[in-house]
C-alpha cells in the first residue's frame, strides 16, 4: 500500500516501544520516604485484592493529609434547645446513605500531592473505587466551596453532574454508573500510581545538539485506543480533570470518564505550576464512547485488555498548555519556553535508559480549548521528546494535512541533521523577525516554510563555502 492510501507516514508504529515489552526487570514496590503506598506490599499476590494498609483509619485533620469524611474531627454545627453544638457529620453520612456500602476507613491518611513536591502514591482500585464513591455522595468535607482552604485544588465532589438536564450531564452519568456498577459487580485487583513530578534543571534548549527521534503519525485512531503501552498525553489543565465534574467534554474530561480512577486524583492533587506533571500508572478503561463534546455518548461497557503485574501498564501524564487567546502570542520566546519545559517535565524519566522508555502518544496538545496552533505545538513535543530520549506517535485527530506537514518537516529536519538547538533558534528567529512586525492577526509567512528557507539557504552557503575552501 502507498502511504497516501493508509493514512499514517513515518516509522511503522510496531517499531516503537511500548510497555510492558520495552520496560527493564520490575523491583519490588517498596515504600520509600517519597512514595505512599496504602496496601500491604508483603502480602501481595497476583488475582488477589491488595489488602490495605493500615488496616484500623489512621486520622489526619491536617493540612498535608486529605481530610476525610470518616474522620472524628468532621463535625457538623448542630442547632440545640441549649445553644449550639456538634455532631459527627459522618455519622451523619451514614444515616442518610443507610449504610450497607464499603466505608473509606481502611484507607492511610493519603497525603496530599501538593505543590513542589516530588512524590508518589500507590492506592489500590478497589479504595480508589471507596472514594469515588464519596465523591459521587458529595461527602468530602470542605470541598463544596470553591473558597476554601482546597481553592488550588481541583473538585472532587460530584455536585455539578447532578446540576441541569443537559445531555452531556446524561451521557457523563451513564458512564460513571456503568464504572461503579463494573466495581461493585466484580472487586477490582489492581494498583494504580499517582506521581507528581517536578523538573528543576530544564534542559538547556539554546544549546541542545540533541537530534529529533523518530515519528509515526498518523491521521486516524487516538491516543488511547492506539497508543496503548505507550506514554499518552492528556491535555489537561493545571486543576488536573479540568471540568469532568462539570460541563467539560473534551478530551481530558473524556479520558477521565472513560477511565474513571484518574478522577480521583482530583482529591489530591494541588494545581500545578509551570514546571510540573502529574503522571497517572495502572488505571483501568472501563466505557467505551463515540462522538466528542456536544456529541459524546457513552457505548458500551469496556473489558480492558492491557495488563501487567498487579498495574495495568497504561501510563497517562497530564500536562497543561497554556491558553492562548491570540494567535501571535504563542510564539513569544518565554511561552515558548514554558511549553516546551512543560511537555519535557511531562516526558523525562530519571535514571531510565531510552531503550526501556516507551514512546509518547500524542496528538494537537493545547490546540483544541486552549487555541494554540498544531504546527509549533507538534515542533515543540518533538524537541520536548527527543530531549527525553522518546519516539513519538502522533494522532492528528482526523486531520489529512497536518499529517503530512509534520512527516514532511520531520523528515526533512532528521535529514539535515538540524538538531534541537538549531530548531529553537529558528524558532526564535521566526518570533523576532515574522511575529513581532507583524500587523494582523496571522503572519503571512509560516512557521514551516520559514524553516525550510532559512534551513535550505544555510545549506547552500555552506555548500558554497566548502566549495571555496577546497579550491
Ligand atoms: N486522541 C487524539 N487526539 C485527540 C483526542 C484523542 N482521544 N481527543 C481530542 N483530540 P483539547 P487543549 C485532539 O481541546 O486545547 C479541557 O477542558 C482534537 O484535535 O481537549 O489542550 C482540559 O481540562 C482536539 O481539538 O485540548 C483543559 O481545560 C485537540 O486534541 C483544556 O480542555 C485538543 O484537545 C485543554 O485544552
Amino acid at each position: 500500500l502507498h502511504n497516501m492510501d493508509r493514512g499514517w507516514l513515518g516509522t511503522p508504529i510496531d517499531e516503537l516501544n511500548r510497555m510492558p515489552q520495552c520496560a527493564p526487570p520490575l523491583s519490588h514496590l517498596k515504600v520509600v520516604p517519597n512514595h505512599t503506598v496504602t496496601v500491604r506490599t508483603d502480602l501481595l499476590r497476583e488475582g488477589e485484592v491488595p489488602v490495605p494498609y493500615p488496616t484500623k483509619f489512621k486520622d489526619a485533620w491536617d493540612d498535608v493529609s486529605v481530610k476525610m469524611p470518616c474522620s472524628e474531627k468532621n463535625l457538623f454545627p448542630m442547632e440545640t434547645e441549649d445553644g449550639g453544638g456538634v455532631q459527627s457529620r459522618w455519622e451523619l453520612i451514614h444515616t442518610a446513605l443507610q449504610g450497607g456500602f464499603k466505608s473509606s476507613l481502611d484507607v492511610r491518611p493519603i497525603p496530599l500531592l501538593k505543590s513542589r513536591m516530588n512524590h508518589s502514591l500507590t492506592m489500590s482500585q478497589e479504595q480508589i473505587a471507596c472514594l469515588l464513591a464519596n465523591a459521587f455522595f458529595c461527602t468530602f468535607p470542605r470541598r463544596n466551596s470553591r473558597k476554601s482552604e482546597y481553592c488550588n485544588y481541583p473538585e472532587i465532589n460530584f455536585y455539578r453532574l447532578f446540576e441541569g438536564s443537559s445531555s452531556r450531564k446524561i451521557e457523563k452519568l451513564k458512564t460513571l454508573l456503568c464504572y461503579f456498577r463494573r466495581v461493585s459487580q466484580i472487586r477490582p485487583k489492581g494498583l494504580v500510581t499517582f506521581t507528581r513530578q517536578m523538573v528543576n534543571n530544564p534542559p538547556n534548549w539554546e544549546s541542545s545538539q540533541t537530534q529529533l527521534t523518530r515519528l509515526h503519525i498518523t491521521c486516524e485512531g487516538t491516543i488511547e485506543d492506539d497508543g496503548y503501552g505507550m506514554l499518552q498525553v492528556d491535555f489537561a489543565n493545571r486543576f488536573v480533570g479540568g471540568g469532568v465534574t462539570g460541563h467539560g467534554l473534551v478530551q481530558e474530561e473524556i479520558r477521565f470518564l472513560i477511565n474513571p480512577e484518574l478522577i480521583v486524583s482530583r482529591l489530591f492533587t494541588e494545581a500545578m505550576e509551570y514546571n510540573e506533571c502529574l503522571i497517572i500508572t495502572g488505571t483501568e478503561q472501563y466505557s467505551k464512547y463515540s462522538g466528542y463534546a456536544e456529541s459524546y455518548k457513552w457505548k458500551e461497557s469496556h473489558t480492558d485488555e492491557t495488563d501487567d503485574w498487579q498495574r495495568r501498564c497504561t501510563e497517562i501524564v497530564a500536562i497543561d498548555a497554556l491558553k492562548f487567546r491570540h494567535f501571535l502570542e504563542q510564539f513569544l520566546p518565554e511561552k515558548m519556553v514554558r511549553e516546551l519545559n512543560k511537555a519535557y517535565c511531562g516526558f523525562f524519566r530519571s535514571n531510565t535508559n531510552s531503550k526501556h522508555l516507551s514512546a509518547v502518544a500524542t496528538g494537537n496538545w493545547g490546540c483544541g480549548a486552549f487555541g494554540g496552533d498544531t504546527r509549533l505545538k507538534a515542533l515543540i513535543q518533538l524537541m520536548a521528546a527527543a530531549e527525553a530520549g522518546r519516539d513519538m506517535a502522533y494522532f492528528t485527530f482526523g486531520d489529512a494535512q497536518l499529517m503530512r506537514d509534520v512527516h514532511e518537516i520531520h523528515t526533512f529536519l532528521t535529514g539535515r541533521k538540524v538538531t534541537v538547538g538549531r530548531l529553537y533558534s529558528l524558532l526564535n528567529q521566526y518570533s523576532s523577525t515574522v511575529c513581532k512586525n507583524c500587523r494582523t492577526t496571522r503572519p503571512d509567512e509560516s512557521l514551516y516554510s520559514f524553516i525550510y528557507q532559512k534551513v535550505s539557504s544555510q545549506t547552500a552557503t555552506d555548500a558554497l563555502k566548502s566549495a571555496k575552501d577546497s579550491g
